[in-house]
């Protein structure tokens, strides 16, 4: 009996140990990962850890363990390349729905919009058989001209980080993960791939950080994107003290890093600086690209060379394959995964609602919108972007769509009746959108483009310019940013010349960033846009006619001159950086060529225009709508390690509308160490509020949030004392103050 029993026991053993608990779907993802990282040899824990095409990192076929997809990314899926090239693939069935820029779902203000484009685009990214989607993207706009900031959430870390937070929980609920980046400052285009920042502890902490904290801590990111540019001489892709020091051990991450696409620099690095999925190394030079072997990536062969000769330890190798493990059980071998849609009805619903509630009222002169078109005849419509698709160029976050609807498709449909006419002018050109490549426009072109449209602008009654930036190099483009604060394309002085002709004048504008406004006092109206995605003319239209009441607020200050910026009064060392500096080399014997300085220290944006007591032209928060609100008293109580705060608003105009309500924090009198004047540290969204309805706003402040990094202890602290409240409708607008003591 005895014998029998330990043969059962044997047998018991056995068919445990060979049980394969990394497939059981039901079985905790940490006994998957151990399980499964057991069963694999060195060279299959290596091929995990890099590409094996453009955009798929390797499974393990041998145990039936799934690879990983990837795709750019964040405002929808990038039409399908080819395996080895950035060739595209000529696909016929990759064309999707473009949701808006990340600006302008973060000109929503509103987290229920932002779980809505996470689930609407992780659907998109599901159905095309993606595994990780490469977004969002949450660098901090410190200044106007970088050309990636459209693909950012603006100048506010607190802003950024709760407004990203929805976006990846929906996301990662249907099994598809984000890719955050680009951790981290990478702020601006020009010579990203070489450029070191320099920035305080403390500003790297309070502002640069902290949107990739939140993220970690409140939507558990499952991938992070490591940046080009150096931080202290490292590259962030493999930069031990950002990865491993802060984002590994501090903030207790357990996701996996992948590189940005040929941002990996140096094996020794990147097996020690916190690198876990090595993308889109780029050839030696020699060969073309097509046939650079992936097994000759830095992670690939030259790392298990100095494994198998026992020069890194085989633990250095397990802690990056157990996270690639981590993320493919999380992924596309999650029993959870949504099987997803593609151009659903939904998802175009999703897009245009985003759309709408993104677009920014920034100014409207005696009620001149909405628009009631039946008062005109003849209505003008001037401007490349009312018949362009913004949907192209960009960079790796340009889009194929299945179709967008144009402003002036929108115009026709909903403008135009029997009464009143609606005509063309293009009035500028500004070329083919082109990533990385300026085209030359020739100027005679735009000579005769400006003259046909100052010619009908005789004959109308009211002028819509449609115009901005594109998505061209050096407009809103990876890898170039802008050149100058003024619109492109001339644009400044045909609006002027126009309004000359007919005062009747609306401005329309698309783009990611602020820029000059010489003729604000000409126009009677103006609407910024960012980028609206597929459904681009509808939720304009839809604003422009008030069937929608704009409630979008800004994510970024506007500043009257490019000097106002914060950054600007340092000169070229805060941006776009110096070339002319000596540094010692780093690790690998690196010297970055270009030092940049973050001299603005915490003041970006709105706290630099607070600090330095210059008027903004129009500021962080602001946004107008068809309607009123009235702020009642609001009150503040400490309720354990929290603050909660209530106030009352009400519609007090003519039309339902939503309100975004702000709050900022002032530290008390009392404070260990320096403090912008205020700081945003809540905000909430009322309801589509009726004529006369009033919703009682709560919004809760954890004290943790009140914090400040002290660069002596290297700490987080929270100064006791009287904090007051400002509860306003923009960061110059305060409209409600209340005091509360914190302990
Ligand atoms: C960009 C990333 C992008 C990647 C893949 C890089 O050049 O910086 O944001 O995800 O290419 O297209």
């Amino acid at each position: 009996m005895k014998k029998i029993l330990t043969l059962l026991s044997l047998a018991f053993a056995a068919m445990t140990a060979t049980a394969q608990v990394y497939l059981d779907p039901n079985a905790p993802i940490e006994e998957r990962v151990q399980d499964a990282l057991s069963r694999m040899t060195t060279h299959e824990k290596i091929k995990i850890l890099h590409a094996q095409s453009k955009f798929t990192s390797a499974g393990v076929p041998r145990l039936g363990i799934r690879q990983l997809n990837m795709d750019d990314g964040p405002h929808g899926v990038r039409e399908e390349l080819e395996w080895n090239t950035w060739s595209v693939a000529r696909w016929t069935n990759d064309s999707i729905v473009a949701f808006p820029s990340l600006t302008c779902l973060t000109a929503t203000w509103n987290r229920d919009l932002s779980a809505l484009y996470g689930h609407s685009v992780s659907e998109e990214f599901a159905f095309r058989g993606k595994d990780i989607m490469l977004g969002p993207g949450v660098n901090i706009q410190r200044t106007p001209m970088n050309g990636r900031a459209f693909e950012y959430m603006g100048e506010d870390p607190f802003l950024a980080g709760e407004m990203v937070v929805p976006y990846i929980q929906s996301a990662q609920k249907n099994g598809v993960a984000c890719c955050l980046k680009h951790f981290v400052l990478n702020d601006q285009e020009i010579d990203r791939f070489n450029v070191n920042v320099n920035v305080s502890e403390r500003a790297m902490r309070e502002i640069y950080l902290f949107p990739f904290k939140r993220a970690v801590d409140k939507a558990h990111v499952y991938t992070i994107m490591g940046s080009y540019n150096l931080w202290n001489g490292d590259h962030c892709c493999h930069n031990d003290a950002l990865l491993n020091g802060i984002l590994k051990k501090e903030w207790g991450w357990d996701g996996a890093l992948v590189s940005d696409w040929g941002g990996t620099t140096n094996t020794m690095q990147a097996a020690y600086g916190g690198l876990d999925i090595e993308m889109g190394t780029y050839t030696d030079g020699k060969v073309k690209e097509a046939q650079h072997g992936y097994s000759a990536y830095y992670l690939a062969d030259p790392f298990e060379k100095l494994i198998n000769e026992g020069k890194i330890p085989m633990e250095v190798l397990d802690e990056k394959a157990a996270r690639v493990l981590r993320t493919i059980f999380r992924t596309s071998m999650n029993p959870q995964k949504v099987i997803g849609f593609q151009c659903s009805e939904a998802h175009y619903d999703a897009c245009r609602q985003i759309g709408e509630e993104g677009i920014v009222l920034l100014k409207n002169e005696k009620g001149m919108l909405p628009l009631d078109a039946s008062r005109y005849k003849r209505i003008l419509v001037v401007g490349e972007n009312a018949t362009r698709s913004l949907t192209q160029g960009g960079g790796s976050s340009e889009l194929k769509t299945l179709y967008d609807v144009s402003p002036w498709e929108a115009f026709n449909s909903q403008l135009s009746t029997a009464n009143c006419q609606l005509t063309l002018a293009q009035g500028y050109k500004s070329g083919r959108s082109v990533y990385d490549h300026v085209d030359k426009v020739d100027s005679s072109i735009n000579d005769s483009l400006r003259s046909a449209a100052l010619e009908a602008a005789k004959q109308a009654d009211l002028i819509i310019f449609v115009g901005g930036f594109n998505k061209n190099h050096k407009q809103d483009c990876e890898n170039g940013d802008r050149e100058s604060y003024d619109l492109p394309f001339g644009q400044s002085a045909l609006i002027s010349a126009l309004a000359k002709i007919q005062p009747n004048l609306i401005i329309v504008t698309f783009g990611g960033n602020p820029y000059a406004m010489p003729w604000l006092p000409q126009a009677k109206a103006l609407l910024h846009c960012w980028y609206l995605g597929s459904e681009a003319g509808d939720a304009l239209a839809n604003i422009l006619t008030g069937k929608v009441n704009p409630s979008g607020k800004l994510p970024v200050t506007f500043a009257k001159r490019l000097e106002d910026y914060p950054y600007a009064k340092f000169g070229q060392e805060a941006y776009p950086g110096i070339t002319d500096v000596k540094v010692p080399a780093n690790s690998a014997g690196e010297v970055p060529h270009r030092q940049v300085y973050y001299k603005e220290d915490i003041y970006v944006g709105y706290r630099g225009f607070d600090k330095d007591k210059v008027q903004p032209l129009f500021p962080f928060g602001f946004g107008l709508s068809y309607t009123t609100f009235a702020y009642g008293k609001p009150t503040a109580t400490v309720q354990g390690d929290n603050i909660v705060l209530s106030v009352a608003v009400t519609n007090t105009g003519k039309v339902a509308g939503k309100e975004v309500v702000q709050i900022y924090a002032s530290a008390p009198a009392n404070k260990s160490l320096p403090k912008p004047q205020k700081e945003l540290k809540g905000f909430g969204k009322t309801r589509l509020l009726a004529p006369g309805e009033s919703e009682t706003l709560t919004i809760t402040i954890p004290r943790s949030d009140l914090a400040s990094w002290n660069e002596s202890t290297h700490q987080w602290q929270v100064d006791g004392g009287t904090y007051t409240l400002s509860v306003a409708a923009s960061a110059a607008d305060v409209r409600q103050k209340v005091n509360v003591n914190i302990p």
